[in-house]
């Protein structure tokens, strides 16, 4: 049987996931990734926190190692992230700087970042999660600082730093029609307004089991591309209230199948990034209570029917 590589390259779409790059050496999970996947993403390795952990001293072991595994297996790079609030280092975090001073520190963040991978990362998730639920700006210290010009600012300094990577702002609960993706459309719209170099929008696509809107979630990818950028399905994983049976499962893999649809109607929409390989490493038991079995393949990283979704919908 085929891949979902060998399936999603004649359509033009990347397929990729999250990988832990501390999983690499187990050659199952390693061989999954390399095997089944085009485009891969760092679950956590280069987020702020771990790039910088001191200020203006970079750590670049987990983005490098993945970096390398994408090279050896013909893979993308889909770089996750430069500007977010959360997983930020205690420096920065609990450090008190002027404004003036915070913009610099961020800017050289994006800048020494996208530097070193220039080239051979293709997309950056620039700005992550910048919104509320109801569409107003997220009160991040960048917001509170500096107000929304942060986000310009970083785009610029990405663009400037790699003018061939792709840039993307992403964030969650965005997949529909609401309050909070008005919010990011208007600030998409703003942006395009003011020349700032943005290519994409990135939806992370965190969902649960029988919640899946298909058709809306196609309509509202629909929106973002008529802006005339690229769109992205960029942490696909569908979560059920545990233990799973097998009429959940089943439920998860129609679930799959309409976000894949949804992305693959839309022209515009580059690709499928899943949040996790197998149930055993997804983050989502950690943070949903209750809830998991969220990912492709199982405990034992055997192939689930969401698997076999995702590969049917190529
Ligand atoms: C998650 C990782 O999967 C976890 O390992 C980590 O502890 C917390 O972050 N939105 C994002 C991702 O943009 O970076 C998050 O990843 C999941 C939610």
């Amino acid at each position: 049987e085929p891949s979902l590589r060998e399936v999603a390259e004649p359509t033009g779409r990347f397929i990729g996931t999250a990988v832990n790059d501390g999983l690499l050496s187990n050659g199952t999970y390693s061989g999954i990734v390399g095997t089944e996947f085009d485009s891969v993403t760092a679950e956590n390795a280069m987020k702020w926190e771990a790039v910088e952990p001191q200020r203006g001293q970079f750590n670049w072991a987990g983005g490098d190692r993945l970096v390398q595994f994408a090279q050896q297996n013909d893979q993308l790079v889909y770089g996750h992230t430069l500007v977010w609030h959360s997983q930020m280092p205690g420096w920065l975090q609990n450090g008190s700087f002027s404004a003036a001073e915070l913009r610099t520190i961020m800017t050289d963040h994006v800048t020494t970042q996208v530097a070193r991978y220039k080239g051979r990362v293709q997309r950056w998730d620039v700005v992550n999660e910048a919104f509320n639920e109801d569409g107003s700006f997220r009160q991040s210290k960048f917001y509170q600082q500096l107000g929304s010009s942060y986000i310009a600012d970083a785009f610029r300094a990405a663009r400037a730093a790699d003018p061939n990577a792709k840039l993307f702002i992403n964030d969650y609960n965005t997949e529909l029609d609401n309050a909070k993706s008005d919010g990011l459309y208007r600030l998409v719209g703003d942006l395009l307004a003011q020349g700032v170099p943005i290519d994409g929008v990135g939806f992370q696509n965190h969902l649960i089991v029988g919640q899946v809107n298909g058709p809306a979630i196609r309509q509202n990818l629909q929106r973002f591309a008529d802006l005339g950028l690229e769109v992205a399905v960029t942490e696909l994983d569908i979560r059920m209230q545990m233990p799973a049976d097998s009429s959940k499962l089943q439920q998860q893999a129609r679930d799959y199948r309409a976000v894949a649809d949804a992305c693959l109607a839309v022209s515009r929409c580059s690709g499928i990034t899943v949040w996790g390989v197998s149930d055993r490493d997804s983050w989502v038991p950690d943070v949903f209570e209750g809830q998991g079995a969220a990912c492709p393949w199982d405990e034992n990283y055997r192939p689930k029917p969401a698997y076999d979704a995702l590969r049917d919908a190529f």
